[in-house]
Parts: structure tokens; C-alpha cells; sequence
């Protein structure tokens, strides 16, 4: 069963839990995580001009674009955003607004879903985010996971993370890096998913 892990990311945070949350997928027989970036929308003009921009950008480079395919094949789905004022990037959005045909033919309906997140501060709206971008996913008919309080992390991170996904603090110039507990936080989202996903297929 393929784990779809898309995911939108300036800076290359995101992109990085998302290879968090690839590696949880791949800790459980019979699935495979398949990342894929969505389209940018920030003009080419303005990524030229700032340096993090440019190194995000590089960072995933050999990242492909997502495909309505790569929904379609998905047993399972991860999105991933940077929070934008308390809510989800308009990127991951935007590419949630082409879901059109997938949502009329029904073609998500009873997929397992879970969100990561990345904020600059520790108050910024990680719950905020996932929570809210939870409302499109049940349109589409999907089935949301989090991360339950068995994983231990949830309650030692000093970072991200929490029962409704994994979050990363990324500071205020977002070159923190994921710490051991974030990394944990994701790599159990990766798990459940396949997990659950896979329990759901069998049916
Ligand atoms: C327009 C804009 C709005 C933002 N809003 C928030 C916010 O509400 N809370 C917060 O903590 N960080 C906010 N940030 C910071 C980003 O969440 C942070 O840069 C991001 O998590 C880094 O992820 P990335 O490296 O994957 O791009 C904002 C950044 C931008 C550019």
C-alpha cells in the first residue's frame, strides 16, 4: 500500500519532516511512502531574492509534483504544511482545491489521513492549523488520524508535537532544526497511517 506524504514547504522544514514521516511508513511490511511537493505559488522573482528561499528551494529540487494519480493510488495520506497566520499555507491549499474531480467521484472517501506542521513559535498555531485544515479532509470523505498519548514524546517534547499531529518549532529565521522528540512524533504518524491504512484496505 502505497502512504502518500504531500507536503508544502518554503524554507524545507516540512519537507524534512516529511522524510520523518516517510520513515515511520516504512517501519511497517506492506507499505511504501511516496513524498510529493505541491506547486509553488510564490513568484520565482521573490525566491530569487532571499537565500533561505533559494536554499529550501534547492533542498527539493528532485522532489516531484504531486498528481491527482498519486491521490487516486494512495491507501493512505499524509499532508504536511508550514502554519500561515494560525492556518494552512495556500499551497497545500490550493493543491486541496484541485481535489474537485477526486471529491465528486468519491475517490478519497475512506482513505486514512493525518497533518504535520511547522511553525516559527512554540504558540503560533500548530493546533490551530491542523485542526482547521481537518475540515476540508472530512468533505473528502477521509478518515483523520493523530498521534495518540502512547507514544511518551507527546508529553517530553519542547518542541512540536501534540495528540493531533506532529509539529515542528522552526524559530523565528526557520533554520531550527527537528529535534529528537519531533522526529519521533513524526515517524509515529508515518506508522499509524500505514498501520490503520492497511487495516482499513483489508475490509
Ligand atoms: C505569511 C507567513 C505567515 C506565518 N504565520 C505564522 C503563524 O501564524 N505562526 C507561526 O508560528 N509561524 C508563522 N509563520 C512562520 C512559518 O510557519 C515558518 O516559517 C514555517 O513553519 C517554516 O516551515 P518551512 O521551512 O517548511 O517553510 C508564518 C510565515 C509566513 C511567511
Amino acid at each position: 500500500m502505497k502512504v502518500l506524504i504531500v507536503y508544502y514547504s518554503t524554507y524545507g522544514n516540512v519537507f524534512k519532516m516529511a522524510k520523518f514521516v516517510a520513515e515511520g511508513v516504512r517501519e511497517i511490511k506492506g507499505a511504501e511512502p511516496v513524498i510529493r511537493k505541491v506547486q509553488e505559488l510564490i513568484p520565482a522573482s521573490v525566491i530569487e531574492s532571499r537565500e533561505d528561499m533559494k536554499a529550501g528551494r534547492e533542498m527539493q529540487k528532485d522532489i516531484p509534483q504531486v498528481t491527482l494519480d498519486d491521490f487516486r493510488e494512495a491507501g493512505a495520506i499524509a499532508f504536511g504544511t508550514p502554519t500561515r497566520f494560525g492556518n494552512v499555507s495556500a499551497q497545500l491549499k490550493n493543491q486541496i482545491d484541485q481535489l474537485t474531480s477526486l471529491w465528486f467521484a468519491g475517490e478519497l472517501e475512506g482513505k486514512t489521513a493525518g497533518i504535520f506542521v511547522s511553525t516559527a513559535s512554540l504558540h503560533g498555531g500548530q493546533e490551530t492549523t491542523i485542526l482547521t485544515l481537518m475540515a476540508p479532509l472530512l468533505h473528502l470523505g477521509m478518515i483523520l488520524v493523530g498521534v495518540p498519548y502512547s507514544v511518551k514524546e507527546l508529553f517530553t517534547t519542547q518542541g512540536g508535537g501534540s495528540p493531533y499531529g506532529p509539529g515542528h518549532i522552526a524559530g523565528q529565521d526557520s533554520q531550527r532544526e527537528i529535534d529528537q522528540h519531533e522526529a519521533i512524533i513524526c515517524r509515529a504518524l508515518g506508522r499509524r497511517l500505514a498501520e490503520i491504512g492497511l487495516r482499513l484496505q483489508k475490509k
